[in-house]
């Protein structure tokens, strides 16, 4: 692959409100240049200093053991996310402060102080135990956005068992794989979920997807909407009758600092999910820290990050980063768009949000359904906004900035993934001065680079790799079960370094431009979709004979979905099949995989060696290319050859 084009000119520059910087944490570029410096130039150093700010049962023996490309940090110390998240605060003054305030879908509110969301928490985790589940013991938790999503995830933690969170939307298909994947132990589910009116039937999935999981010996399942489920004897117990009755004390369990906290899924290239595995202590220094300098936050915040406890941004931003500093943070169970489409600033102006941070998609659906719905509602309790999971286009940045920020809140458009388990580039809001479109600079400790396919970096301006060439805490250890796999996906490409898989460019300031993946896992709606995990989906219909998946640049969700699919021989594709087979994507992984578009072809085109040549259906998917008629069979194999010819 060459290096990336860079194509994207963006001058315009937004330097932080004086009156901002003047009460932030850091509130100066100059003070956060000798802070970044520092981490940098005695990185064990800093972080040493760093996990102070956490307690711990045992401090560490040695901050950093590297043994590229497997790290261990804080080794010998022992701690607990639970206790650093809630019992350190209920022992002050913020024992009553809200920790979290949760508004359902219906619109039903629940507010959680510190010491209630610890005594949830306790009884949670003694219910956990009760069904046999220890440390070292592996949960899956197949939630809606309830508060229970929380407590779940720190009973975990409480006990050392390691959650492994499975999106909502996810199917049955999906869940089962992950269980299996994690020989999961116990599930935490409900009977369902709200979203956009309707009830999601979360129970009956966990139940299909059981059926082909035997490490599975109970499940705990949370009454959220009333549904009638099936309770399976002596597997099964409500959340209601077993958390409700356990006693609110259990002893957090002192654990290693490099206990794994929980395991992430996250598509892959190729069809088997990748389990991100992540620590105890690196991981919460690292969400901790950053949710502190990069959302600035202050007590008197009322947070939201609206992401689903279903990705890493719902773990990092919405419970263990908040949590862990004793701040407020909102969680809102379902649709922006219901009952309308301004339910996002009704919210912001009824629980008077002081810090929101969302996804582009999320904005770009907001500048297509219109100003005049935050217009209806008093949003001037915003002091600042963020943006992650994908390059934000500069007129996005630019509505964000002075529709729902009144010209007045700083934008940090913060670059991170799964995998470094915290922000990496990112403005401080009281120091940076931004640039719409831009992630700006690093965040302490964390050593980025845009380098060329050889490694060399690159000149300024010029596209690239992107890189990181020093280990920070919160970075993943390995992927669950396969170590060969995390050496092979992200320290190969360039040895002994670390390949996020994304493209980017540095500007004369040292800006960085994230410019998106390399490869080919496709970005719908802020979410990572591995094409080959779409692909298999098709392929397991009856009917189809090979299908590739490529994304098609697309102005609301990013990239959408092309499959190229080739039937059976001797079957005659219509349009009965194509919306069956969008059906069955749906079903193998779930709505948010849900090919936009199908196209039957006779052949897909590929290399000699056989692989399928991505870059050309990208282009035609994209229109770049077209042959004669598209709305039924193709034959791009000639195509192909051609361009075969020119490479
Ligand atoms: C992309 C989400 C540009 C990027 C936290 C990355 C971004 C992938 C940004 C990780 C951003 C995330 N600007 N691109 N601010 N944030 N990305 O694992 O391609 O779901 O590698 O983590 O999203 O997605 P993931």
């Amino acid at each position: 692959m060459s290096d990336i084009d860079s194509i994207l000119k963006e001058s315009r520059v937004f330097p932080p409100p004086p009156a901002f910087a003047a009460n932030a944490h850091v509130g100066s570029l100059d003070a956060y240049r000798a802070m970044y410096q520092r981490s940098l130039g005695d990185p064990e150093a800093f972080w040493a200093e760093q996990a102070e700010t956490l307690q711990w049962f045992r401090k560490w023996d040695r901050v950093l053991e590297w043994k590229a490309p497997f790290a261990r940090w804080f080794d010998g110390g022992t701690l607990n996310v639970s206790v650093n998240c809630l019992d350190r605060h209920v022992v002050t003054w913020r024992r009553n402060k809200a920790a979290l305030i949760w508004e359902g879908e219906p619109g039903d509110v629940r507010t959680l102080t510190y010491r209630q969301l610890l005594d949830e928490v306790c009884r949670c985790a003694n219910a956990l135990k009760a069904m046999g589940v220890g440390k070292g013991d592996r949960v899956g938790i197949y939630l809606p956005m309830v508060p229970e999503a929380a407590v779940a995830m720190l009973a975990c933690a409480r006990i050392g068992a390691t959650h492994s969170v499975v999106f909502g939307g996810f199917s049955a298909e999906a869940l089962r794989d992950r269980m299996n994947d994690a020989t999961a132990k116990a599930v935490i589910t409900a009977d369902g979920g709200y979203r956009r009116g309707s009830v999601v039937p979360l129970k009956a999935n966990v139940d299909a997807a059981l059926e082909g999981v035997p490490s599975v010996t109970g499940v705990l399942v949370v009454r959220r909407t009333g549904s009638a489920v099936a309770m399976r004897d002596g597997r099964d117990h409500w959340w209601h009758e077993t958390v409700d009755a356990a006693s609110p004390d259990c002893p957090a369990e002192p654990v290693e600092a490099e206990h794994p906290l929980f395991i992430l899924y996250t598509s892959g290239t190729t069809g088997k999910p990748k389990g991100v595995v992540h620590t105890t202590a690196g991981y919460l220094l690292g969400s901790a820290l950053t949710t502190r300098y990069v959302f600035d936050l202050k007590d008197d915040d009322t947070y939201w990050c609206t992401a689903d406890i279903g990705w890493v941004t719902g773990h990092s931003y919405v419970v263990y980063g908040p949590l862990a500093n004793g701040a407020t943070a909102l969680m809102y169970e379902g649709a922006p768009n219901h009952p309308q489409p301004d339910r996002f600033w009704s919210l912001i102006e009824r629980h008077r949000v002081t810090i929101f941070y969302t996804a582009p998609t999320a904005i770009r659906a907001f500048v297509r359904w219109g100003d005049e719905w935050p217009a209806k509602h008093d949003l001037a309790s915003l002091r600042l906004l963020g943006t992650v999971g994908e390059p934000i286009n500069p007129e996005a940045w630019m509505w964000y900035r002075r529709v729902i920020g009144g010209d007045r809140c700083p934008i940090v458009d913060t670059w991170w993934q799964t995998e470094t388990g915290a922000i990496m580039i990112t403005p401080l809001p009281g120091a940076t001065p931004t640039k719409p479109g831009s992630g700006t600079l690093p965040f302490f400790g964390v050593s980025p680079e845009v380098v060329d396919q050889k490694g060399h970096p690159a000149p300024p301006g010029a596209g690239g790799y992107l890189v990181i060439n020093k280990p920070w805490p919160s970075m993943l250890r390995t992927v669950w079960g396969d170590p060969d796999r995390y050496v092979e996906q992200y320290w190969k490409r360039f040895p002994g370094i670390y390949f996020p898989g994304d493209g980017a460019r540095r500007d004369e300031d040292g800006y960085f431009w994230i410019m998106g993946r390399v490869d080919d896992v496709i970005n719908v709606a802020g979410h990572r979709l591995g094409t080959m995990e779409v692909e298999s989906a098709l392929v397991s219909h009856a009917l189809v004979a090979e299908a590739a998946v490529v994304g098609r640049p697309d102005d609301l969700k990013g990239q959408a979905l092309v499959a190229f699919v080739t039937v059976q021989a001797g079957e005659k594709p219509d349009e009965a099949l194509r919306a069956q087979l969008k059906e069955h994507v749906v079903h193998e992984i779930g709505a948010i995989a849900r090919p936009d578009d199908i196209r039957f072809t006779d052949a897909l085109p590929k290399t000699r060696s056989g692989k399928i040549m991505r870059r050309l259906l990208r282009d035609i998917a994209a229109g770049k290319q077209t042959v004669g008629d598209t709305t039924t069979l193709e034959d791009y194999s000639v195509l192909a050859r051609l361009r075969e010819d020119e490479e």
